[in-house]
């Protein structure tokens, strides 16, 4: 069966996006990465790109709807079906949100609705809560909103600081966002209103509710 098409947006260092390529190097898993896009020529995230042998392109526009018209013809000549918000960290235009309505998902390192914007390990760590972790959603107009698709939790440690919590969510992100992608290229997902019916499931995987699992 031809594997779904994703395009990848980035704006930095691309840890997700390898986890995607790595992912995709499975002649089994459902989907590959057709397209990588930045907002910045400088994203280390483009040299795996290129490593992998994956069409990338910087789009280096401020103006965000001349943006969006460029990453969207981009995405639509590689035939993409599923677009992969990854550390692109520049708020889109409207009509591109709307015109990828149910096929562009976003990973957060938070559980949200906690936590959306800038800094959200931080903002974990000063409001004193004993799990956080990360976040797999549809994406809608209101940044970090949407549809979840699936969460993973970590543990908060009393000696934690911004970077060791935000290195025990990165490895959480890692196996859930190409978990959540394997879900939507198999045509797993439902979204009924705010939720996400995940089809042939009795349960989330168990992987994702076992923090012990998430420890980096
Ligand atoms: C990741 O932690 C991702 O969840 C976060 O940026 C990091 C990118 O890392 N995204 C957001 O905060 C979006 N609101 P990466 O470039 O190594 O994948």
């Amino acid at each position: 069966m031809a594997r779904l098409r994703v395009g990848v947006l980035i704006s930095g260092r691309g840890s997700n996006l390898q986890a995607l390529i790595d992912a995709a190097r499975d002649p089994g898993y459902p989907a590959e990465i057709a397209v990588v896009v930045s907002n910045r020529a400088d994203a280390p995230g483009l040299g795996r790109a290129a490593a992998a042998g994956i069409p990338h392109h910087a789009i280096e526009e401020t103006r965000r709807a001349a943006f969006a018209e460029a990453a969207d013809r981009v995405l639509r000549a590689a035939g993409v079906e599923l677009v992969a918000l990854a550390g692109f960290m520049r708020i889109l235009d409207l009509g591109f949100v709307e015109a990828w309505r149910d096929r562009m998902v976003n990973i957060h390192p938070s559980l949200l609705p906690a936590f959306p914007g800038l800094h959200p390990q931080r903002q974990a760590l000063a409001a004193g809560v004993k799990f956080s972790g990360c976040t797999v959603h549809f994406v809608r107009a209101v940044v970090d909103s949407g549809p979840i698709v699936a969460q993973a939790a970590v543990p908060v440690a009393d000696d934690d600081d911004e970077e060791r919590l935000a290195a025990r969510i990165l490895a959480a992100e890692h196996r859930l966002y190409p978990l959540a992608v394997r879900l939507f290229a198999e045509r797993r997902l439902r979204i009924a209103g705010e939720r996400v019916l995940v089809d042939g499931a009795a349960a989330p995987p168990a992987a994702m509710l076992n923090p012990s699992d998430n420890r980096a």
